[in-house]
């Protein structure tokens, strides 16, 4: 089968994690249990698991000219990105990001992040013209919004005309030119940055999901232009609205989130790998759901994104069968 060939704009970010027992309070200071850093970021991270599980992928941005942005691009490289194309700035630091990790014995791993985006902001328009130029020759174009808006916009237009789907992961939350709705094929918010897209809050009752709230939302983001709509739930699973249908799958169960850092990346990775693999939709969502299970079961962002031999055999070993 030919491999699908993804196109990642996006970002890359240095997680810097400490671990702490609980999150100090605002004016606090508190002794952590640990320190580490991993590669990350949310453009490179989507890019890394669509690789890892088998797909063709290259990606698009910019680090500086220093030792994070060397770790990120080698284990990209690592994972069969196709990095040529990033871009590197010797005017600012690579993207950084403070994450912070409450480890609770017997709970699942709670995070904050904060980023600080650096020379992911640094891209400029004129510089796209190299990557649009080829945008043809994608299955899928993946964007999330830690670049600058413009340049989301400008890519996702030009796939757009060329006829290449384009995935848009909305976070961290942002609002959107209403444009660039128009030019996807897909958008999938969890439910916080549905409920900041469309003004709707989506109820729960324990670990369900209220499914009113969730059609309402996506609706919404439908009537605003986007043609498929992907709703991640957290425990509740995901659900997706195309071709006219709704489509529901549970979170992998019996997971305790050792670090949750990723996990959508990781989800969001596999979902556009099965898709342009032409796979059954409720397929790419068990499957992405048992990618996402596995990322949150290890530690750090891109090391613990799991690869296409590790997720089939969750699968199989859970009764889902070959894949
Ligand atoms: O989605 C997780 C990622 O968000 C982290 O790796 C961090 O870098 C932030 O960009």
């Amino acid at each position: 089968m030919k491999k699908p060939k993804i196109l990642v704009t996006g970002s890359f970010v240095m997680d810097n994690i400490v671990s702490t027992e609980v999150f100090p309070n605002s004016g606090q200071s508190i002794i952590g249990t640990g320190f580490r850093k991993a590669p990350g970021g949310k453009g490179a991270n989507q890019a890394v698991q669509a690789a890892r599980l088998g797909a063709d992928v290259t990606m698009f941005g910019k680090v500086g000219l220093d030792n994070d942005g060397d770790v990120l691009l080698d284990t990209c490289k690592e994972a069969g990105v196709d990095v040529s194309a990033v871009l590197r700035d010797s005017s600012t630091h690579t993207g950084c990001a403070a994450v912070l990790l409450e480890e609770v014995p017997g709970e699942s791993t709670k995070n904050r992040i904060i980023i600080v985006p650096g020379a992911n902001m640094k891209i400029t328009e004129e510089e796209t013209a190299a990557i649009r130029a080829r945008i043809a020759d994608f299955d899928m174009v993946m964007l999330q919004l830690e670049i600058p808006m413009e340049i989301n916009l400008a890519v996702a237009k030009c796939a757009y005309e060329a006829g290449v789907p384009v995935m848009l992961n909305p976070a961290p939350s942002a609002p959107l030119p209403p444009e660039l709705l128009k030019y996807l094929a897909f958008i999938s918010p969890n439910e916080h940055e549905a409920a900041d897209l469309t003004g709707i809050t989506i109820g729960h009752d324990g670990h369900e999901a209220n499914y009113g709230d969730v059609r309402l939302a996506a609706s919404k983001l439908m009537d605003m232009g986007v043609k498929n709509v992907l709703i991640t739930l957290g425990s509740a699973g995901a659900v997706l609205f195309a071709d006219g249908k709704e489509y529901r799958s549970p979170c992998a169960s019996g997971i305790t989130a050792v670090d949750p850092t990723a996990a959508g990346d990781s989800f969001i990775g596999a979902f556009c790998y099965g898709t342009c693999s032409g796979w059954e939709r409720d397929k790419v969502l068990t499957f992405a759901n048992h990618t996402a299970a596995l990322t949150v079961s290890a530690m750090g962002a891109m090391p613990s994104l799991p690869h296409y031999n590790e997720v089939c055999k969750l699968l199989k070993d859970r009764g889902f069968g070959e894949y």
